[in-house]
């Protein structure tokens, strides 16, 4: 690595200096135009700080607590699929740089890595997102191994009943090298892409293998079939999230795929405020998409969220420097934050206030 970072976004171009030019459009990709991609982040700046004065902030604290779940900060690891495309140790290295830095990774469905190694490496402790296949079987296989391994939440991604077009992975025919997998799914005719497909391998595996019929009983059903808290990502409307709660999800995590799906879906902080408004307590409500900045978790936090995710930005520091880059990602957030909460004159989480933003 040349000069090391200072911000996440210079992260994300030293790790397109270091990665093969097909993984990092994979993961840099939106859909189609990109819209909602750069809708996420220009809402973000649109929204102002109007931050208190003459308050001590001399001791300061930036722990808070997701479903009972202490985190050192407000922010956690979005699910995103083939951690082993950014760095050898790939989900093992960002659990444990989640652990490191005091907070949960969500382990991905796609991951490339077995979820019980990667529970272990996070030290017992992470959230499972489950995407339904068209086999029940197994998915409710996937759901029996996460209880197994002492994930302590699941996380039902709905926003991709069917496969938003990402673009450069079709010019780029996005493929999974040899040697690496979908290893959880048991079958192993479930773990590769389809062969000889022409455009993306992943758009082709999951048009294969996931469930476009989906509907909101299969989702009271899964309710049925497990212990574990549920949450529902990928959430955008107000009753959307109202039913999602009345149903008995756990929580709510308001997100467009960080504009890889429908692209002109709605930037996630501009409807965060009327999706908290929905749930109305009942329920944590977190946010992902686009989150970049110290200020913008502060943003989130002020309009409601519980708690954020981040997803491409633990990418970069995987890619640049495996656990350890990821774990600086996350250090380099946590400090951003316990900064912007000092400014905007809260020593902790629960000082953030609705009155920052008018
Ligand atoms: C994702 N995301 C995602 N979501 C999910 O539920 N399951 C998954 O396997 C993946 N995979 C995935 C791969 C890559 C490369 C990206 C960039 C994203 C979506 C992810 O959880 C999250 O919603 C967004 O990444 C949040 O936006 P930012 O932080 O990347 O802007
Ligand atoms: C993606 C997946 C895997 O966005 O959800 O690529």
């Amino acid at each position: 690595m040349g000069v090391t970072p200072v911000n996440l976004a210079e992260y994300e171009e030293a790790a397109r200096g270091c990665l093969p030019r097909e993984v990092y459009d994979y993961y840099a990709g939106a859909a189609n135009d990109g819209i909602t991609l750069r809708a996420n982040r220009e809402a973000y700046e649109r929204v102002a700080l109007h931050y208190p004065v003459l308050r001590d902030v001399t001791v300061r604290d930036t722990a808070t607590s997701v479903l009972g779940e202490n985190i050192s900060f407000p922010v956690m690891v979005a699910p995103t699929a083939f951690h082993r495309l950014a760095c050898e140790q790939g989900e093992c290295a960002t659990a444990r740089a989640a652990a490191r830095a005091g907070t949960i990774m969500v382990i991905s469905t796609l991951a490339t890595t077995l979820l019980e190694e990667v529970t272990a490496a996070a030290g017992g402790r992470t959230w499972f997102q489950l995407y339904i296949y068209k086999d029940r079987g197994a998915t409710l296989e996937l759901i029996r191994r996460a209880e197994a391994a002492g994930c302590r939440a699941l996380v039902l991604t709905v926003d991709t009943a069917v496969w938003g077009r990402r673009e450069a992975d079709v010019r780029n025919n996005f493929t999974l090298p040899e040697g690496m997998a979908v290893v959880n799914l048991a079958a192993q005719a479930k773990q590769a892409f389809p062969k000889g497909v022409s455009g993306s391998g992943l758009a082709a595996y999951t048009a294969e293998m996931l469930d476009a019929s989906v509907t909101w009983p299969d989702f009271a059903w899964l309710l049925t079939q497990t212990k574990l808290p549920v949450l529902l990502k990928g959430v955008v409307r107000a009753d959307d999230a109202a039913r999602a709660v009345e149903l008995g999800a756990a929580g709510v995590i308001v997100s467009n795929h960080g504009g890889r799906q429908l692209d002109s879906a709605p930037a996630t902080i501009e409807v965060l405020p009327r999706v908290v408004a929905a749930v109305a307590g009942r329920a944590p409500v977190l946010v992902d998409g686009g989150v970049r900045r110290g200020t913008d978790v502060v943003k989130a936090l002020a309009l409601g969220a519980e708690a954020v995710l981040v997803g491409r930005p633990v990418l970069w520091g995987l890619a640049v420097g495996g656990e350890d880059g990821a774990y600086r990602v996350l250090e380099l957030l946590k400090a951003e934050f316990d900064l912007a909460m000092a400014l905007c004159g809260a020593r902790t989480v629960g000082e953030v206030e609705r009155g920052l933003i008018s």
